[in-house]
């Protein structure tokens, strides 16, 4: 069984959808940059161990990373699983985990990569939005896609009810990303695609507003 380490800064509720999915693998570990995450006290909740590695105590983003990297790979995870993690992390320690990396994005990238994705799609007046699991490389927000979701911008979403639109949907499409990846079902490959193992795929076609 595939063994994974999921990696927090806050509020936890991907971390926690992902804990509650029953997925094939096992959630070796919750690691957060900062003490006071909400989401610690969940991963306890659930028994998983849980460890703080602050970036508060390294004088810079190298040698943050190092120890992050230590702590993490005490417990050999197979998979480092993202989830509101919210430092930018160095190219090293990118590539140590070529293939093993993986994010959740609030947006439908390439769309909006960076922060405030709410606000700058309802600025825009997009008419879909949603967000995007993909695998991690040294360029922030831009790496291989695995899996979106896609949600309607209603006429008088707020940037709240719009995020908690597509929160929903992270949490349903965080857990099939990770069932995917720890059953073997799909992989980066070496020119850094995803590749997809026995997928069928159906055509559908999303509209928004629908059609009269
Ligand atoms: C999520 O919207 C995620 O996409 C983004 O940060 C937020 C974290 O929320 N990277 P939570 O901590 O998982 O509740």
């Amino acid at each position: 069984m595939k063994n994974i380490v999921i990696l927090i800064s806050g509020r936890g509720s991907n971390m926690q959808a992902l804990l509650e999915a029953q997925l094939p693998c096992r959630i070796a570990a919750v690691i957060s940059n900062r003490a006071d995450a909400e989401g610690l006290d969940i991963a306890k909740e659930h028994g998983v161990s849980t460890a703080v590695v602050s970036h508060r105590d390294y004088a810079d983003r190298g040698s943050f990373d190092i120890a992050l990297t230590k702590a993490i790979d005490a417990y050999r995870p197979d998979f480092v699983v993202l989830a509101g993690f919210m430092r930018i992390l160095t190219a090293d320690f990118v590539a140590h985990y070529r293939g093993r990396l993986v994010n959740i994005h609030p947006s439908l990238l390439p769309s909006y990569g960076g922060l405030n994705t709410h606000a700058r799609a309802l600025h825009d007046g997009v008419k879909i939005h949603g967000c995007t699991v993909h695998f991690v490389t040294p360029d922030l927000d831009h790496g291989p896609i695995i899996i979106q979701a896609a949600v309607p911008v209603l006429y008088h979403d707020t940037e709240q009810t719009l995020a908690a639109r597509v929160l929903n949907e992270e949490h349903r499409i965080y857990p099939q990303a990770m069932r995917w990846l720890c059953k073997g079902q799909i992989e980066l490959n070496e020119s850094g695609k995803v590749v997809f193992h026995n997928r069928k795929q159906t055509s559908h076609t999303l509209f928004s507003p629908g059609l009269e």
